[in-house]
């Protein structure tokens, strides 16, 4: 097993090693269904990874490390999704925000405070503040229209091994869709962890100073989603999660080439709300190998393509994920091979 003397993890060693989380396989059969029903009507999907991942430190765990993330991107961008006509497995952190549900979060938005109570003579009845019905009668209505057509499809992940083995199975799945598969990996992976035969079986005491622990890197996944899980076809965006813009850019590029997928979004922690740059290949429908192919390593450099999307700060009413959403539906249909009006929602 891997560790400070040995090779770091590979996706193969790491599967071999790492135990799959219990329910996985039932988990599985709903999206084998899932995806099923969806081909049968037509429609493509996109699975949405969303929130963060944790690393229990401990069998028993009392103690975890975990990434930062509280799912606004993934549960925002599943709802454009939606309304543009995808049906979405939406992957997320278990307790993250959830499409439609994101807006009453009960820090932010408590639903209580949307709820009045009518006292007549004889009994009470629970009324929705007048003032907020509108909005939320919009929200209910997209919320019931999903839920009626059968068109989102949940999981939840805890742990960045519940999410490694998931997103293996679930990418698995989606490749029998081929070009019709998108994959929006906006989830924050944890990229460090403690293999399960390392991790001490109960809480780890205190009173012995301070607590070293080392751990292990966990494997980069994205090429084996690419080359083997996803069987090449599928149209993968993987965002790029950066505090320095300067890094952006280069670290957004160097991703891309590493794994030779679609898209990359780079987003500035502090910036990632009203401003996105979308990394991606001159030509839309080029891989990674046929780049190769044509191209020398210098000239590889000008293969890439930078676009922004901004908005306006200073709109409340705006949402990013909108625009980013729209333009990756475009994408997506050029990837399918179908005209580009069948991109309009
Ligand atoms: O949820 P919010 O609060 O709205 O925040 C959204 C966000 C900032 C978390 C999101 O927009 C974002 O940038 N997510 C990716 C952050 C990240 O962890 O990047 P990374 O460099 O670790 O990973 C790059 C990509 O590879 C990601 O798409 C990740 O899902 C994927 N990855 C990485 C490592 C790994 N082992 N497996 C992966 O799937």
């Amino acid at each position: 097993m891997p560790g400070s003397s040995s090779p770091p993890f590979s996706a193969e060693s790491y599967f071999a090693t790492q135990p799959p989380p219990p329910g996985l396989e039932q988990d599985i059969a709903g999206v084998k269904e899932f995806v099923k029903r969806q081909t049968e009507e037509g429609r493509k999907i996109v699975l949405v990874t969303s929130g963060g991942t944790t690393v229990p430190l401990e069998l028993n765990v009392v103690r975890f490390l975990d990434n930062f993330s509280a799912g606004t991107r993934g549960a925002t961008s599943a709802e454009y999704f939606l309304k543009a006509g995808y049906a979405v497995i939406f992957m997320h952190r278990q307790f993250s925000l959830q499409p439609f549900s994101r807006h009453y979060s009960h820090s932010t938005n408590p639903f209580l405070d949307f709820l009045e109570i009518d006292r007549g003579p004889t009994s009470q009845e629970i009324c929705v503040t007048p003032s907020k019905r509108e909005d939320l009668l919009q929200v209910l209505a997209l919320y019931k229209a999903v839920q009626a057509a059968g068109t989102l499809h949940t999981l939840t992940f805890v742990t960045v091994n519940d999410y490694l083995w998931l997103l293996r199975a679930v990418s698995q799945e989606l490749s029998t869709m081929k070009r019709k598969a998108m994959y929006y990996l906006a989830a924050a992976v944890s990229d460090f962890f403690l293999p399960r035969q390392k991790m001490s079986e109960h809480k780890i005491q205190s009173g012995k100073g301070s607590l070293h622990i080392e751990m292990d890197q966990v494997p980069k996944i994205l090429k084996p989603m690419v080359e083997d899980w996803t069987g090449k076809d599928g149209y993968i965006v993987s965002f790029k999660l950066e505090t320095d813009q300067s890094l952006l850019i280069p670290k957004a590029q160097a991703a891309l080439r590493r794994y030779g997928h679609q898209v990359v979004i780079g987003n500035d922690l502090n910036r990632r709300k009203f401003e996105v740059v979308f990394i991606s290949w001159k030509s839309p429908k080029a891989t990674i190998s046929e780049v190769d192919s044509n191209l020398n390593p210098e000239s590889r450099e000008n293969s890439f393509e930078e676009s922004w999307l901004r908005i306006d700060i200073t709109d409340s009413n705006q949402e990013i994920e909108e625009n980013i959403i729209a333009e990756l539906v475009k994408r997506h249909t050029v990837w399918v091979g179908e005209p580009e009006s069948a991109a309009a929602p």
